[in-house]
């Protein structure tokens, strides 16, 4: 059969309310073109993320109501470090209220001035976190990542060459290499298992602790599963303790493959940062047996640790998001390829070629979306990653892309076929879609709170 169902039916629904073109232009300019200040109300179909946005399921509802909210020792904490040892096979498991709060605790303490810390693709809430300790984030993205439109398999992956070079000459100032599964901000593609042994042995070379961000951990084993040589007789559980077995420790957003709304964690093996961690961990996150969690959540992520890894619900996944990315190839619709773990990017700078790269294209497009039919999408381009460097001049992202993240188990296939109908629409009249500059911007992660107002419309612009 070639129709693609979802594993499972539907207990409870949200309704979700269409509205109309007028409708959306004022909320918009309300929101100062910033997708990021809509209300959920004026969005018909939410695709600004995929974290913490899906649905739980029966099991995880049941587990909720068992939550434990005692303070200190709570059954809760060992249902969900139980679940975290069983998937990563680290000893020592500490929550944290969500993926940031992680990283904020772990380069906190292996940060600070002086100190360099690669990534293939550091996500904006890791690079923030080093960097307002002080420390700098490397990012070492293989060369194959460069051309969004080739079929390599694993556009994921670290520049091992280049890892190494920054090993050779600045080995004393990293505290810990850290490799991202899969590399969101690189177009969700995934790491192979054969690149992150090649960086184990760097790490072994130089003594250097390797540390995996998690949170698509299973997305990453599906697409190493289907696409890497010797994989795919494996299950998706044994392909992620590969992954984990290659670590020495992760840091874990829930709100992604531990399928529940809020919650993450650091998992390590070495017993004493892991004891450093949890003295910090009192001070802003709450005692180390619930971390910032409520028991009730802590019982929804060791629940969903367990059916985030099963080969019905990640197959689903990932045959909706290819349904969506190969259609839009095939109309001619610039499209980042292979399809990615979580999401569907958009190559804006192909989409709106005759935008420059300081009209920000990708905004531009994500505008054009939620215009044309109630779409949120996400710019991951210059606005997010682009920096205006000490001499004031304008430094772009590597990519212009517009994500468009599916939440788990939220929508359904038709949902995906209104997706595709809106892109394409879009796509039709691409040629008058004007560009967007800055009007107000905040210091740190300044795409969520960013103001835009429209450039200029050129002499001449095609309408
Ligand atoms: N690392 C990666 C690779 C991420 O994608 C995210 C979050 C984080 C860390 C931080 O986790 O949100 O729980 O604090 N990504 C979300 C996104 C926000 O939309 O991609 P968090």
């Amino acid at each position: 059969m070639h129709t693609i169902i979802e594993p499972f039916r539907i207990k409870s629904v949200e309704p979700i309310r269409p509205s109309t073109r007028t409708e959306r232009e004022l909320w918009l300019a309300r929101a100062k073109l910033n997708l990021f200040s809509l209300h959920t109300a004026e969005v018909l179909i939410d695709l600004l993320t995929d974290s913490g946005t899906g649905a739980m399921s029966s099991e995880q509802w049941a587990a909720i109501m068992r939550g434990d909210e005692t303070y200190a020792g709570a059954v809760s904490f060992d249902r969900f470090q139980a679940a975290v040892r069983e998937t990563t096979g680290f000893e020592h498991v500490i929550p944290t209220h969500q993926g940031r709060a992680a990283e904020h605790l772990l380069f906190g303490l292996l940060g600070g001035p002086g100190r360099m810390i690669p990534n293939n693709t550091h996500f904006d809430t890791t690079r923030a976190n080093i960097e307002i300790g002080g420390a700098c984030a490397a990012d070492l993205p293989c060369r194959e990542s460069a051309d969004l439109h080739s079929d390599e398999p694993f556009k994921g992956n670290m520049d091992l060459e280049a890892l190494e070079r920054v090993l050779h000459s600045a080995g004393k100032s990293v505290p810990l290499v850290m490799v991202t599964i899969t590399n969101n901000a690189g177009g969700g593609q995934p790491v192979s298992l054969a690149n992150l042994r090649g960086v184990r042995a760097l790490c072994d070379r130089y003594a250097v602790p390797l540390f995996l961000d998690a949170c698509r951990f299973a997305e990453n084993a599906w697409l190493v599963r289907a696409r890497e040589p010797g994989q795919h007789g494996r299950t998706p559980a044994a392909i992620a303790r590969s992954f984990f077995d290659l670590a020495d420790g992760c840091t874990m957003s829930a709100k992604k493959d531990g399928l529940a709304n809020i919650g993450g964690f650091i998992a390590l093996r070495d017993p004493e940062m892991a004891d450093e961690l949890r003295t910090r961990l009192v001070v802003t996150e709450g005692f180390p047996t619930y971390g910032g969690l409520a028991g009730r959540d802590l019982e929804a992520i060791a629940v969903g640790l367990r059916e985030v890894l099963d080969p019905d619900y990640l197959e689903y996944r990932h045959a909706s998001i290819r349904y969506v990315v190969e259609r839009l190839r095939a109309a001619g619709v610039p499209v980042a390829w292979p399809a990615g773990g979580h999401a569907v990017f958009l190559d804006a700078r192909r989409f709106l070629p005759h935008l420059d790269v300081q009209e920000f294209p990708g905004q531009a497009l994500a505008l054009e979306l939620y215009l044309e039919g109630g779409i949120r999408s996400c710019e991951i381009g210059s606005v997010m990653l682009g920096r205006t460097n000490g001499a004031g001049e304008f430094e772009p992202a590597q990519h212009e892309l517009v994500r468009l993240a599916i939440p788990r188990r939220t929508y359904t296939q038709s949902h995906m076929d209104y997706v595709l109908e809106v892109i394409q629409a879009v796509w039709q009249r691409r040629e008058g879609v004007r560009g967007v500059r800055i009007s107000k911007s905040p210091k740190v992660l300044r795409h969520f709170r960013a103001e835009f107002e429209r450039t200029p419309e050129r002499a001449g612009a095609a309408r």
